[in-house]
């Protein structure tokens, strides 16, 4: 087949394309049309058919393969390991679903999971799915006052928890985080469910906290049916960042995510049941939502969690996985794949890697020397994939399951199947020509499984991301990028406020929030400055209300110091700047706008470009010479 046909179907009769992969999914009750866009942007998929994603996930592979691996729970931060099968999975799922009925969770209520990367945060998500609660993971690495913003928004019945995550052996505690954040938040969760892992001592609240071992054993051998759902229904929120300090509930449904993920699971990612996945991402992410979680499962393949470095206890850990559970697919980061360059090659070479056949990586721009070394190493191909957890797939990739096309360096690939791609530009909307730099747009209808709204804000949702032109609908990604003559797409980093650390994706705003908070600072930029292992960090400008306050060089370091504290308390060690400097003043053009990209520019040493607007061009120009100042120091 070839991709290009199958692409044209897939936009030319969406109906009858997506009525072929929905039959990759098992069905409790057909639906009745395959897409209402009758009030766009909102798609609709699936009306009336009747799933369930944990039913999909697991109750389906019972017949068949029950007594295969379905998750493979790896620590390397607590030495353990453990081996779940279908059957052993969907016993624990069961239990944890019995548990969170009898506090009184019921299809609907919102179910916030905030947890280290341990098998019992698979067995929530679940769990969740199969009583049709609605999960919110929020990422173990943020703090109090991000996880309050994000309970007062989901506003949870329950709170799934754990006493620590751990990271290089020492543990990260969570449960006085949580407690915090329980404090801050104006909605209370009526009930707190905690793993105790025994890594940090845990003040339980009475009458609200509950130990889970104590339910677990309750439960156990306790059958919990699946509740039905219709495809339109909410499957999970997940709050990702954007422009504006508030994070936005990406909620998602349930048969129309099914679908898509068992079709990237086939044609994208080319897995078959019985096979291994691994995925080094977190729960905490889309991609640990999409391809750690569901998209394995749904495949019948063992996923693998992993809780850890990549390089320790050597930086041959996760090659040792892929030699002993014979993984076939794998999905990680080019960070990550960059820390790994450093380490010495003897590490990847030592195991047996003939089982694994792709690497896919997503999250942020894949450089050529990266993707060439990572190939050349494994003597496998790398799938470069880029995507939003707005959409929860691929949108631009290689889909090497419909056909093998060569792939471009630094290019993602072709637009996927469902996806009408296009590059505008950012003033008139008119399509880009060949190798013209313009937006990441996305003609609606979104295909399956993107974000159906942004939780309890419709408005908010198309807002944000639609703009009407022609009578059509179109979806702005916030990216910029080119597509060359022969249709590969190449992406240039974000229109907005986002920046990405590590394949992290964080929102300046929340950032520079944080940092307004502490009493010395009056006014604060912070901006992606680009980095070679992280591809970006966080670089944090601070006006400060008594200049004198940083006016020795120890008096400024005490000061980013403590700077740098209150990240780690409000937002987490995840958004914590990699520097911060004192400057006279921020950079803005008369009407009071901050000049982010050339504050971006002189950091990253490149031309700030024009300058016409600026109120007060020394304020450029001191930040110029600080930034030079210290770089010599560091010389020296
Ligand atoms: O800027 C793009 C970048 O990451 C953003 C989405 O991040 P997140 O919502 O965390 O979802 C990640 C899902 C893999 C995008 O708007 N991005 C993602 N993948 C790529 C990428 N940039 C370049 N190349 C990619 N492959």
């Amino acid at each position: 087949m070839h991709f290009a046909d199958f692409y044209r179907e897939s936009i030319d009769d969406p109906q009858t394309f997506w009525r072929r992969q929905a039959t990759l999914i098992d069905w409790h009750k057909p639906y009745t049309e395959v897409l209402d866009y009758a009030k766009p942007p909102f798609a609709r998929w699936f009306i009336g058919g009747e799933t369930n994603l944990c039913h999909n996930a697991l109750d389906r592979w019972i017949a068949t393969q029950g007594d295969m691996p379905a998750l493979v729970a790896i620590s390397t931060e607590t030495r353990s390991e453990k081996v779940y099968t279908f059957k052993e999975l969907l016993a624990e799922v069961s239990c944890m679903a019995a548990a969170m009925q009898a506090l009184g969770v019921g299809k609907g209520d919102r179910v916030l999971i905030y947890m280290p990367m341990i098998a019992e945060a698979a067995f929530a998500m679940l769990a969740c799915a199969r009583i049709g609660a609605v999960h919110s993971v929020v990422f173990g690495g943020f703090a109090s006052h991000s996880l309050a913003t994000r309970i007062d928004d989901a506003q949870p019945k329950l709170i799934v928890s754990a006493d620590a995550g751990s990271r290089g052996g020492k543990p990260i505690p969570y449960k006085h985080l949580l407690d915090a954040a329980i404090d801050l938040a104006h909605a209370k969760p009526a009930s707190v469910l905690l793993v105790d892992r025994g890594l940090a001592p845990m003040q339980m609240v009475a009458g609200r906290d509950v130990d889970y071992a104590g339910l677990r054993v309750r439960h156990q051998g306790q059958q919990v049916p699946v509740t039905w759902l219709e495809a339109n229904e909410k499957s999970y929120i997940l709050y990702t960042s954007g422009t504006t300090g508030k994070p936005k509930g990406v909620q998602r449904d349930v048969g129309g995510y099914a679908v898509a993920l068992a079709a990237s699971m086939k044609y994208i990612f080319c897995g078959n049941a019985g096979e291994t996945y691994f995925s080094t991402s977190d729960i905490g992410w889309v991609v640990g939502h999409s391809y750690i979680v569901y998209g394995p499962l749904i495949a019948g393949m063992a996923t693998i969690m992993y809780e850890g470095l990549p390089i320790s206890p050597d930086p041959g850990i996760w090659w040792s996985i892929v030699e002993k559970y014979r993984v076939t697919r794998m999905f990680s980061a080019p960070t990550a794949v960059r820390i790994l360059k450093k380490q010495p090659v003897e590490f990847m070479k030592k195991y047996d890697l003939s089982s694994l056949k792709t690497l896919y990586l997503a999250g942020e721009p894949l450089d050529e020397p990266t993707s060439s070394w990572i190939a050349g190493e494994l003597g496998v191909p790398v799938v470069d994939n880029y995507w939003q957890t707005e959409t929860g797939w691929p949108i631009l990739s290689i889909a090497k399951g419909v056909e093998d096309i060569p792939s471009r360096p630094g290019s993602p690939g072709l637009p996927i199947y469902g996806y009408k791609v296009r590059i505008i530009d950012e003033v008139g909307g008119e399509d880009c020509t060949a190798n013209e730099k313009g937006m990441v747009v996305i003609e609606g209808p979104l295909p399956p499984g993107c974000m159906q709204t942004v939780y309890g804000d419709d408005q908010r949702f198309v807002q944000t991301y639609w703009t009407q032109s022609g009578g059509r609908h179109i979806y702005s990604t916030f990216d910029w990028g080119i597509r060359d003559a022969d249709g590969y797409y190449f992406i240039l980093g974000r229109t907005d406020d986002v920046i990405n650390v590590a394949g992290h994706r964080l929102g300046t705003r929340e950032i520079e929030e944080s940092i307004s908070s502490h009493a010395k600072v009056a006014e604060v930029a912070v901006v992606g400055v680009a980095d070679q292992i992280k591809g970006q960090v966080a670089v944090a400008f601070v006006v400060l209300k008594r200049s004198d306050d940083a006016a020795t060089p120890e008096a400024g370091r005490a000061l980013e110091q403590e700077i740098m504290a209150v990240v780690d308390r409000q937002v987490g060690a995840v958004g914590r700047p990699a520097r911060v400097v004192f400057v006279n003043g921020l950079p803005k053009t008369r009407s009071g706008k901050l000049l982010r990209r050339a504050l971006q520019a002189i950091c990253e040493g490149r031309d700030p470009g024009d300058l016409t607007t600026i109120e007060d061009p020394a304020a450029l120009q001191q930040i110029r010479a600080m930034l030079e100042a210290r770089t010599a120091q560091a010389v020296n």
